[in-house]
């Protein structure tokens, strides 16, 4: 039996000791004794960083969904497999058993195949947290459509973008969303972005707000009477371990996002193993986590990890803060929440709040308690660990990436003991490095520097969708036979690995990764705006928030300011998101700048979070003397 779930710390590095150095027969024992396959592999691992070229489970055949649902049906037909917890606490809970989610993915199946979607086609899913969109993304994978999940919050141009890069014939949205007493008219954004999409064939909609919305004849259809009428059995198309199973797009330090490409067996068989031991997911446990499916940490933590493992898995449609603060402990104390998986802005958010708030909740069936998307910081950690958890509930800090697929570097609960920051020791089979700028890996303990991973591991992106030139750039070039990840990170006295921060041009606000690039050029795109800069700075909620600099054209100048900043955070709202928007901007008469012409975002970091002490010497920048300006009106 290989150690599928790893009970106690000696346990931990004895299979971590086996992965590290025989990771093929190592996986292949995890993938021959865990997962359902259509045919086995000829070879577990081929890979060459400088192509780069990763193949995992070579020539396997399989589809994820059979992993997911059918296998269950014996055994755990009857289970819940989706627990919904819609947004108005008034509304009923829905529980979806193995056996309706088998049906409910095959019926949305069917309907695609009648919309003319065959394997390899790229499908849009634009929904909220509704079930339908779990179920939309499985239809996907049963016919071996590629998903491309847009989260519910991004604009109609940003879905545009991303509907245009990966050329989606058909996208699934719904009439509107939900979120605390808010309603988005989401058909209205998917209209308006479709005006720009000439490859979106048919348009399938869900009913949720039940608000009016223009149904485009010949393109737009409502979904469930389409439902309703298909068959209720899909077989299962079969899949190529290396086939694409979907794209999601992340920033990255250029304009175009980054649609991540993963493929469909390495990405099983690790985000599989990572749940059910990250989570130490038993049986009848109850496992949350409040991500949205729109990022990684939904597809991986909320449906394929828990599906896989026939998992009960919450899909919360809400907002923490309604219709109070207490919500998130009112639904751990509804359905007895074993795991509860969340982000540190949600904590720090939470933890302003009074704590009566969480005292009314009985939390006692809690045992695991998770993070997820920054860093973590030491107060947030406490709050978490002694209101929330009790001292009872070990917190997992996991560190991972939309490219890594899986959680990379996380205590195994229960197994690893924990300290508050750190990420702690790497996962089983990965094996982190740290590098100094000249490309040097730096060994030994109590040492800092940038973070690699130095071998592939099941779940990593492959490519980057249509341009794997800049796969390979921006991942293998930097260090040489290494995945660089764009974090720093330190590594402590007895190997612990706690992550500093982004050493790149992407900021993460309230969790979310954000490029600076595609701000500044939605920025530039105003007509009054000649050039900016944009820096985070450290905000006790957010964790970083956006800070502008923004340089007038002279038929700007006249304008007055605060309309401007208005209209600047209007533009970043159509273009990107409301996520985008910037908390403080300040017109400048012009950026520090390298002689080469590079902006010196170091020193704008240091002004914009008020710690200009030591700024470094700047004396051999192009203009040194806009730094006392921008100083001396700083916000
Ligand atoms: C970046 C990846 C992983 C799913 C959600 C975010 C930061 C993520 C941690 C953590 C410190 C973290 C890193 C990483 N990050 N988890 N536990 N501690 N930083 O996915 O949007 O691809 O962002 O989030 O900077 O590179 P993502």
């Amino acid at each position: 039996m290989s150690n599928y779930h790893i009970k106690h710390l000696e346990e931990y590095f004895q299979v971590y000791r086996k992965s590290v150095r025989e990771p093929e027969s190592f996986w292949e024992e995890i993938a021959e004794e865990h997962f359902v396959w259509r045919k086995k592999w000829d070879n577990v691992l081929d890979w060459d960083f400088t192509k780069p070229e990763i193949k995992w489970f070579k020539n396997a055949k399989l589809n994820i969904t059979e992993n997911c649902l059918d296998r269950h049906l014996p055994t755990r037909g009857d289970k819940t497999a989706i627990l919904f917890e819609p947004n108005d606490p008034e509304e009923q809970t829905e529980h979806i058993t193995y056996k309706q989610l088998h049906e409910r993915v095959s019926r949305m199946a069917n309907v695609f195949k009648d919309h003319g979607v065959q394997k390899g086609d790229r499908v849009c899913i634009y929904l909220p947290m509704i079930p339908e969109l779990a179920v939309a993304v499985l239809a996907c994978a049963r016919i071996g459509a590629i998903h491309s999940v847009v989260f519910a919050g991004f604009s109609a141009i940003a879905l545009a973008t991303r509907i245009n890069d990966s050329d989606c014939k058909l996208v699934v949205t719904s009439d509107g969303s939900y979120r605390g007493n808010k309603t988005i008219n989401l058909k209205g954004i998917v209209d308006a972005a479709l005006e720009d999409c000439p490859g979106v064939e048919h348009v399938l909609v869900v009913k949720r707000t039940g608000e009016s919305i223009d149904i485009k004849k010949g393109r737009d259809k409502w979904l469930q009477p389409l439902l309703d009428k298909a068959y209720a059995d899909c077989n299962a198309e079969i899949m190529d371990a290396e086939d694409p199973l979907f794209i999601l797009y992340t920033s990255g330090s250029t304009g175009k996002p980054k649609g991540m490409v993963h493929t469909c067996a390495g990405y099983m068989v690790y985000t599989a193993y990572t749940f059910k031991n990250v989570f130490q997911y038993k049986e009848e446990d109850v496992y949350w986590c409040t991500a949205d499916i729109g990022w990684i940490t939904g597809h991986s933590y909320i449906v394929y990890g828990p599906l896989i493992n026939g998992a009960t898995t919450v899909m919360f449609e809400g907002v923490p803060s309604y219709p109070d603060y207490g919500r998130f402990w009112e639904v751990v104390e509804k359905h007895k929440i074993n795991q509860f998986y969340t982000a540190p802005t949600a904590i720090r958010a939470l933890a302003k709040e009074n704590l009566s708030y969480v005292e009314k909740y009985d939390l006692s069936s809690l045992r695991v308690l998770g993070t997820v998307g920054e860093p973590i910081n030491e107060e947030a950690w406490h709050w978490y660990n002694n209101n929330i958890g009790q001292k009872q509930s070990p917190i997992v800090d996991t560190w991972w990436q939309t490219e890594t697929g899986g959680i990379m570097i996380s205590p195994i609960p229960y197994v690893t003991p924990t300290t508050p920051t750190y990420a702690t020791l790497p996962f089983i089979g990965i094996q982190p490095a740290l590098m100094d700028e000249q490309g040097k890996e730096i060994k030994g303990n109590q040492v800092e520097g940038r973070l690699c991973i130095k071998f592939p591991w099941p779940s990593m992106a492959r490519t980057i969708w249509g341009d794997h030139d800049r796969y390979r750039d921006t991942y293998f070039t930097a260090y040489q036979n290494n995945y660089f990840t764009g974090d720093g990170a330190l590594r402590d006295a007895v190997g612990y690995y706690r992550i500093t921060g982004r050493v790149d041009d992407v900021i993460i606000v309230s969790g979310h990764n954000l490029g600076t690039a595609p701000i500044e050029d939605s920025i530039n795109e105003h007509p009054a705006v000649a050039e900016s800069a944009i820096v985070g700075f450290p905000h006790d909620v957010k964790g970083n928030a956006l800070y502008g600099f923004v340089i007038l054209k002279e038929t700007g100048e006249s304008r007055d300011r605060d309309n401007l900043r208005k209209e600047i955070n209007q533009q970043i709202t159509e273009q990107i998101g409301p996520i985008a928007k910037l908390d403080k901007i300040q017109f400048v008469s012009g950026v520090p700048k390298t002689r080469s012409g590079k902006i010196m975002r170091r020193i704008l970091r240091k002004i914009a979070g008020k710690d200009t002490e030591n700024l470094g010497d700047i004396s051999t920048l192009l203009n040194p003397e806009v730094v006392k300006e921008i100083m001396d009106n700083a916000l």
